[in-house]
Formats: structure tokens, C-alpha cells, sequence
């Protein structure tokens, strides 16, 4: 056997623990809806992130009149500023991170980032995966992370799931029923994570956006200055041929 042979069998084998260990967390994540091209939606994630997620979390990278590149006027944005707060400051956590950390045991992350950190279908699937669990001091875990220290802020609109086990072909998977009703009904719920989602999506790059327009307009010009070239080349070429 040659060195290349013997090294690609290695690496197959070193493989085969890591994707065991990949499957073993049972984790099956839901495919988000992102579309960073529809303000509608980003805007609807914005005011549901400043209502909802900044009484414990920051944002300290974004700035409140970013929202404008969504689409928002400066009247729309001022009633989602706090107390104190102007068009050009940061989002700030209205908790401070040590009282946090006291009630929650683990102070809340910036979620500026959060999308890079964890990725989309992560983040959709853990905001829709929340269960009763009376052993935990928030009364609530989640699904795919395990002991959390955020409790269910979302129990209210999505209503109330219970952890049940499923077993499919000798492996247990872990499903969630809903088993009291929130004031949203389960697919208006997903719709409303959806926004909130592709929001954390944009907060994560929010010149992303801004980019793809440059790209566009920069291929329009160069398509431009090929035509002109062209024309030119021809203009130039013709008493010779
Ligand atoms: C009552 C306070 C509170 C509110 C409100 C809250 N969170 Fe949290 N959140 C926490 C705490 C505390 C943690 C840390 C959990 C841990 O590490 O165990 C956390 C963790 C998270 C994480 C996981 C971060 C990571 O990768 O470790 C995400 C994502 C998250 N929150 C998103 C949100 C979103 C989105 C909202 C708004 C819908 C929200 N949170 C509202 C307290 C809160």
C-alpha cells in the first residue's frame, strides 16, 4: 500500500468517531426562511428583537438608524428607542450583564454576531425549541440547548411544548408536542421566529446588503464600458479590413 493510500484510510477512519459524535446530539434543525432582499420581514424582526430580546441582551454593534438600509423612516424607528436612548445609539441590554447573570446564572450574549457564531437554522430551530421542565429553575429547557440558562420569554405567544421521546428503527429522537395553546397559532409562530431570524441574519452582516448593490453596479459598468470598447473597436478597425 502506498503513503497516499495509508493516509487517506487514516483519515476515513479518524472520521468515522466524529460523525457518530455528530449525529449522537440528535439535533435535526429546521431550515430557516431567511431573505435578506425582503424588508417587509426584516423590518417585522427588527421591532419584534427590540421588543422582545433587548430587556436582556445587547446589540452592541448595531446602531439603531441602520434600520434605515431596511427600509425604515426615522418616524418608524424612534418609538422602538428606550428611554435615553437616540437614532445613533447602540442596542443596548436594558438589564445590566452582573443582575443578569444573578437571575439567570450565565450573563445573556451579544447577539450582534450570533447568527455567524451559531448559524440561521440553528437559531430558528433553538427560538422554537423551548419545553416544560420542572427540574430546571426557570421552569423551561430547550431541546437542542441542553440546560439553558434563558428561560421561555416566547411561552406566551408560541404556548406551552412538552419533550416526548420517539423511537424510530432502535434510535430515540426527541419531539416536541404542544400541549397548551399561546395566543399565536403554530404556523404565525414559526412565520414571526422566521422574521426574527432573518433579522439576526442581517444584524450579523449588515453590509452584506449594501455590498450586492455595489456588485450589481459595478457589473452594469463594466457591461457598459464592453459595449463602448467594442464600438470603439469597430469604429477603429473598419478602413482596414
Ligand atoms: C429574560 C432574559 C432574556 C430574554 C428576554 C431573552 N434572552 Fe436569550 N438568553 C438569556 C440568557 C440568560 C442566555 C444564556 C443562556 C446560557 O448560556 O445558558 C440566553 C441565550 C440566548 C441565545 C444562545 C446564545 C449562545 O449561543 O450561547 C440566543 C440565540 C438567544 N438567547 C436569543 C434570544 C432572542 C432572539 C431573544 C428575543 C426573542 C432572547 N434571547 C430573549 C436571557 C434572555
Amino acid at each position: 500500500m502506498n503513503a497516499i493510500k495509508k493516509l487517506w484510510l487514516l483519515v476515513l477512519l479518524m472520521s468515522v468517531p466524529a460523525m457518530a459524535i455528530a449525529n449522537e446530539s440528535g439535533a435535526q434543525l429546521d431550515k430557516a426562511p431567511v431573505d435578506l432582499g425582503n424588508n417587509a420581514s426584516l423590518q417585522r424582526g427588527a421591532k419584534f428583537f427590540t421588543a422582545n430580546c433587548l430587556a436582556c441582551h445587547a446589540a452592541s454593534y448595531m446602531r439603531y438608524n441602520r434600520l434605515k438600509d431596511i427600509g425604515m423612516t426615522d418616524a418608524e424607528i424612534k418609538p422602538m428607542l428606550p428611554e435615553g436612548s437616540k437614532l445613533g445609539s447602540t442596542m443596548q441590554a436594558a438589564m445590566d450583564p452582573n443582575s443578569a447573570k444573578l437571575a439567570f446564572g450565565v450573563a445573556p450574549p451579544d447577539l450582534s454576531v450570533i447568527a455567524r457564531a451559531r448559524g440561521q437554522d440553528w437559531l430558528y430551530t433553538y427560538l422554537r425549541s423551548f419545553y416544560v421542565d420542572s427540574k430546571r429553575p426557570s421552569g423551561s429547557n430547550n431541546a437542542i440547548f441542553p440546560s439553558v440558562g434563558m428561560p421561555n420569554v416566547l411561552a406566551a405567544l408560541q404556548g406551552e411544548q412538552e419533550l416526548h421521546f420517539e423511537n424510530h428503527e432502535g434510535h430515540a429522537t426527541k419531539k416536541l408536542l404542544l400541549t397548551k395553546p399561546g395566543s399565536m397559532k403554530p404556523a404565525e409562530f414559526d412565520a414571526t421566529i422566521g422574521d426574527l431570524t432573518n433579522y439576526l441574519v442581517y444584524m450579523g452582516d449588515p453590509s452584506k446588503l449594501v455590498r450586492s448593490k455595489i456588485g450589481y453596479i459595478v457589473l452594469g459598468f463594466l457591461l457598459i464600458l464592453f459595449v463602448l470598447t467594442y464600438a470603439l473597436k469597430k469604429e477603429m478597425w473598419k478602413d482596414i479590413h
